[in-house]
């Protein structure tokens, strides 16, 4: 095994500790991150960087960039080390703080192809809101944890699935993921 192939198994070992997605709903990220050829990519939740890394090493091969929002310095530290450790870290930018003002005060200019939303379940809606103008049209957005957390992700999931410029869809990939297309807008 080589030293990634090593981090993935102990972050897959460590998961329930930091929060981390399941190695299925990885895979599943990596996958549609090749097939949709994504280019720039923003994650909110970052943990360890066990996803962060899943999306980065999916980068890799198109050629694209990560940007990813952690507020708890603690594990935004142990993300850079498993990035660095890794090789990806020259294709992340890590930013410290919570997720809306950081994409309201320092995104504004960015364009995403791809939204990874994995941070508190509640603000899913605002972290929508918020997202909604930087997306490109045909951009995705995925979310874990709308099963497990039906309840607190419920404005979120209710509004997306029932919006004419989003396709949406519920996966029955562990603690449920949505995956959603945004088919009109810039
Ligand atoms: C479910 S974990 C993320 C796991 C990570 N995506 C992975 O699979 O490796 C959620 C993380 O989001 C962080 N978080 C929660 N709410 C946040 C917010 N509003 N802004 C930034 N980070 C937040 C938590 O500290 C936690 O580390």
């Amino acid at each position: 095994m080589n030293i990634t192939e090593t981090t993935l198994k102990e972050l897959e070992e460590t998961k329930d500790r930091f929060w981390n997605i399941s190695k299925e709903t990885g895979d599943f990220i990596e996958f549609l991150i090749k097939v949709s050829k994504a280019q720039n990519v923003l994650e909110l939740g970052t943990s360890n960087g066990y996803s962060g890394l899943r999306i980065a090493l999916a980068l890799k091969e198109t050629g694209g960039r990560l940007t990813t929002i952690e507020y708890w310095d603690k594990r935004q530290s142990i993300a850079i080390e498993n990035f660095k450790k890794c090789g990806v870290d020259d294709i992340i930018t890590t930013k410290l703080g919570s997720a809306l003002p950081v994409i309201k005060e320092e995104l504004q200019k960015e364009v995403f192809d791809f939204v990874f939303i994995d941070a508190n379940k509640a603000g899913y809606i605002d972290f929508f809101h918020a997202i909604h103008p930087l997306l490109t049209k045909g951009g995705i957005i995925v979310a874990d944890d709308v099963i497990s957390h039906k309840e607190q992700v419920k404005p979120f999931v209710e509004e997306i699935t029932k919006r004419e410029d989003y396709a949406a869809q519920i996966l029955n990939l562990p603690d449920g993921v949505l995956i959603a297309r945004k088919n009109k807008g810039h």
